[in-house]
């Protein structure tokens, strides 16, 4: 009986599945950006769709995007992000699937600079860490990792759901399903004011929390509190990367998938119809010529900047016409510094004697955000952290190119400096809605999630969500899209 049922239900999905013409899988699907967000899609629309379907990915710069090395002195170091909380379960699964390796975590401490002293050292022990953050900020400071812990603990629900293969149209939809009217909440209003509401204190705020802000999102306290609460999360957490570099997860997927990797610039995406269905005829460039070509379903993983330096893309044949997409991103400069750190400029006057590995700040000195001493992205066992009083090479994040006196100031002397200049992170505030995944019937703009967070991992998560979206729209699949009540859903489902 319940078999039949079954059976009967499974011909029933088959049947409107044929009548909505969508029992065929997609012929090609397009992927505009090759970083992590556009690598992880096309492996997760393969493994949706099958191998049969085409998948081309169009990059204008290099595979890995804001994940990227630039190579000193022999040796290659993370110019862009450089590590992932442990619980990035997709990032960890990528990993494992490539067999790549997690690289050795170098110990070294941290201590948050205030322009004229240090206003917390990390110590070698780690009760005394806590001992002293207690002693100096009080029960605040476990009310910041309750904090975070929940809204952690709230967003790891998106691995069950997607497990179970649900999917969200948009921005809003996923982080309701998560954490309700509370998480859209976060994204309103600022990570000080949610801080406040909890008991952490100002002090704590503005000596801790926004130095943390700055060395991830190069923004302040103001920012909204969801995206600062990841972040956070981030500063608490072990850290990992990937042995011989982050991007190598993307080159990884790329080529896993098979997938064909044309590199060009996309201009236009532009929508024509063939027997009712729609169908994208996305427009490129590459240096000698301009080509175009046709697309069952086309996914943005970019972010769609606010800028002139790259063409614009745009959408033709829309109605209504898709042109909310563009939005103001944070510039922040990293700086590879091959030198010797002036430590006196921190109040240690003899260089043997500075303890630290990696310095955050607080709003002042406003010229830098984070200067770490890096290692590698391959080392091997017996490698060890360079001596502060030897040359190393420094990492330094700010909001523009660090001027020659400010190399000055922070090196008593360098061989060499190398930049890598990016459009970071969203510049949160400068968009009042959230923005949606679905463009169209089958055009997504994936990036949209980094409009509640910006890190990798969420990279990923909205690569699987707008993988599923699409599988479930063209295979008609609407139970399981912007499903409310998910939580009681999965439990009753198996
Ligand atoms: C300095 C820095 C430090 C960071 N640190 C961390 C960190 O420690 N941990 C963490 O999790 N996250 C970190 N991040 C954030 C993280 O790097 C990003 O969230 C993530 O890499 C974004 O991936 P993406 O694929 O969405 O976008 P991108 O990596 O930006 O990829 C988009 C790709 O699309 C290409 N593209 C754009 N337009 C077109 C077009 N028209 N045609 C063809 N190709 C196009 C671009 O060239 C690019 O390669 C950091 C970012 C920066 C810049
Ligand atoms: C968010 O919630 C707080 C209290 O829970 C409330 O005071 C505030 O008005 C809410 N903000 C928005 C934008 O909804
Ligand atoms: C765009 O170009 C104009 C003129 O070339 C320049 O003045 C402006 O600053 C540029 N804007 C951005 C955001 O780069
Ligand atoms: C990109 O679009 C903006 C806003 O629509 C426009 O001002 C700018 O000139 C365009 N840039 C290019 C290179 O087409
Ligand atoms: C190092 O920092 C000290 C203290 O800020 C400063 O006086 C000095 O000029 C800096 N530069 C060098 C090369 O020592
Ligand atoms: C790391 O890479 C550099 C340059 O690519 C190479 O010289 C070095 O031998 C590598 N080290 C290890 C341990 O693989």
């Amino acid at each position: 009986m319940a078999r039949a049922a079954l059976l009967l239900a499974a011909l029933s999905t088959l049947v409107a599945a044929a009548a909505a013409g969508g029992d065929a899988p997609p012929g090609k699907i397009a992927v505009v950006g090759a970083g992590i967000g556009g690598s992880a899609v096309a492996h997760f629309l393969q493994q949706h769709f099958g191998p049969r379907v085409q998948i081309d990915v169009f990059e204008k710069g290099t595979v890995g995007g804001r994940l990227a090395t630039i190579s000193v002195n022999k040796q290659h170091y993370e110019s862009g992000a450089a590590s992932f909380h442990s619980l990035s379960l997709h990032m960890q699964d990528f990993v494992r699937l490539l067999g790549l390796r997690h690289r050795r975590e170098v110990v070294g401490r941290s201590a948050i600079f205030g322009g004229a002293h240090l206003v917390l050292e990390e110590t070698d022990w780690y009760l005394l860490n806590l001992f002293r953050l207690w002693w100096h900020y009080g029960i605040g400071f476990l009310r910041l990792q309750m904090w975070v812990e929940e809204v952690m603990e709230k967003f790891m629900r998106i691995y069950k759901y997607q497990a179970h293969g649900y999917a969200f149209s948009g921005v809003e939809e996923l982080l309701y399903s998560l954490g309700e009217a509370t998480f859209i909440n976060m994204t309103q209003r600022s990570v000080a004011e949610s801080l406040l509401q909890v008991g952490v204190t100002q002090r704590f705020i503005d000596d801790v929390v926004s130095a943390v802000l700055r060395a991830s999102y190069g923004q302040s306290a103001a920012m909204p509190a969801f995206a600062g609460a990841m972040s956070l999360a981030g500063a608490q957490g072990s850290l990992w990367s990937v042995e011989g570099g982050n991007k190598l997860v993307c080159s990884g997927l790329l080529r896993l998938t098979k997938a064909n990797v044309i590199h060009a610039t996309v201009t236009s995406v532009t929508l024509h119809s063939k027997e009712g269905k729609a169908l994208y005829e996305v427009g490129y460039e590459t240096e000698q010529r301009h080509s175009s070509d046709f697309y069952d379903i086309v996914v943005i993983a970019s972010p769609l900047h606010l800028d002139n330096s790259s063409s614009n893309l745009t959408f033709q044949g829309f109605t209504p016409p898709i042109d909310d997409l563009q939005a103001a991103y944070q510039p922040t400069v990293v700086s590879l510094v091959h030198g010797y750190l002036n430590s006196s400029y921190f109040g240690f006057p003899d260089p043997k004697l500075f303890p630290f590995a990696s310095i955050l700040t607080t709003d002042f000195p406003s010229f830098f955000s984070t200067l770490d001493n890096i290692c590698p992205v391959n080392i091997s066992a017996n490698f060890r952290r360079k001596q502060p009083q030897e040359a190393a090479v420094w990492r330094v994040q700010s909001p523009k190119p660090l001027l020659r006196t400010q190399l000055k100031t922070l090196f008593r002397s360098y061989y060499s400096v190398q930049t890598a200049e990016w459009q970071a992170h969203p510049l949160y505030g400068s968009r009042r809605t959230l923005p949606s995944f679905a463009l169209h019937d089958q055009l997504f703009h994936l990036s949209a999630l980094e409009w509640a967070a910006s890190s990798v991992e969420v990279m990923a998560v909205a690569a699987k969500n707008v993988a599923l979206l699409a599988y479930n729209r063209w295979y008609q699949d609407l139970d399981k899209i912007d499903q409310k009540d998910l939580m009681h859903k999965v439990k009753t489902e198996l």
